[in-house]
């Protein structure tokens, strides 16, 4: 898959980290930025990462900040774009299986690395279930503007 990635100030280096591995994986990474530590706005990246997926420029994004709340936020503001904002691997899968989210948040300065890339692998490999699920996942994309 093609994996869009984003990241304020305070996620540069767990992205860096994350992107290595993802790309081990067999994945194809962009980069959106921040591209260093100098402070940066996370709704930037967020939205822009965001617009890949909805543009269907990349199947799916995954974006860090310091919780991962205010870059999911920012991507779950883009019409199409369902994020979910992790600190587990079982609300991970879950937001796979049942809700079809194509963006993923995590908290650099929430959760540590390994456990980072156990949330990123359980979601990455899991599929949309679709059918009841389906039909609330559609509910939402109607309610967003
Ligand atoms: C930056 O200080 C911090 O607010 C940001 O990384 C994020 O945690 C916001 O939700």
């Amino acid at each position: 898959m093609k994996i869009v990635m984003g990241s304020d100030h305070t996620g540069f280096h767990m992205k860096k980290e994350l992107a290595a591995f993802i790309t081990n994986l067999g994945h194809e990474v962009e980069d959106v930025g921040t591209y260093n530590e100098e402070k940066a706005e996370y709704p930037t990246y967020g939205q822009a990462a965001a617009k890949k997926v909805a543009d269907n420029k990349a199947d799916r994004a995954i974006l860090i900040c310091g919780t991962g709340f205010g870059i999911s936020l920012a991507a779950n503001s883009v019409r199409g774009v369902r994020c979910v904002n992790c600190t587990e691997p079982y609300t991970a899968l879950l937001s796979r299986l049942h809700n079809n989210a194509n963006a993923l948040a995590i908290g650099a300065r929430v959760i540590g690395i390994e456990l980072a890339k156990m949330i990123v692998e359980t979601w990455l490999n899991a599929e949309f279930e679709g059918g009841r699920h389906a039909t609330r996942v559609d509910m939402i994309t109607a309610m967003k503007l």
